[in-house]
């Protein structure tokens, strides 16, 4: 297991952080968003997508669950905030998403933790003031632990 978090102190920072990860993402990594309302999940996928060379609008799919982003590689968007059964997700194909060769984000992934796949990558966010977030990064297969240590080199920019 590797935990490592950083911590951003504008919404900006989250973007690039965001932006980083998606430059350098391969396809099927799976990422985990955690943490309360507002704390910053759909600002790090909107870097997430643009550092995947997509450049149109990113909002969160509370109501329609999935948004698909067309870059480099494909952004599978997710939010479960709303969701009270897993079967929902599952119908929706989520286990053929996870396997597509795109990247995946789940805002709210902690609701059902049985649909993750282990070598996902889960970050935690943390709101720490009116503008500064921690992000906690999390990594516990041994195929995605390497990603984490890369992040760790790459940052702060
Ligand atoms: N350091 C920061 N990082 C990210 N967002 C921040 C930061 N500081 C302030 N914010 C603000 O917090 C809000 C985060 O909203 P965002 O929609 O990303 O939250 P969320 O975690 O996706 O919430 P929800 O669970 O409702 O989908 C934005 O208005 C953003 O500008
Ligand atoms: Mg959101």
């Amino acid at each position: 297991m590797l935990k490592t978090s950083f911590t951003c102190d504008t919404p900006e920072l989250t973007y690039q952080l965001g932006l980083m990860i998606g430059e350098k993402a391969k396809p099927g990594e799976v990422w985990t968003l955690e943490g309360p309302l507002g704390a910053g999940k759909t600002q790090f996928v909107k870097g997430l997508a643009k550092g995947l060379g997509y450049e149109g609008n990113v909002t969160s799919p509370t109501f329609t669950l999935q948004h698909i982003y067309e870059g480099r590689l494909p952004l599978y968007h997710f939010d479960w905030y709303r969701l009270e059964q897993s079967k929902a997700v599952e119908d929706l194909g989520w286990y053929e998403w996870t396997e597509k060769g795109g990247i995946v984000a789940v805002e709210w992934g902690d609701k059902f933790p049985k649909l993750i796949p282990p070598p996902a990558i889960k970050i935690s966010f943390e709101i720490l003031s009116e503008d500064a977030r921690r992000l906690s990064v999390e990594a516990s297969h041994p195929e995605s632990i390497p990603r984490v240590e890369e992040l760790i080199l790459c940052w702060p920019p």
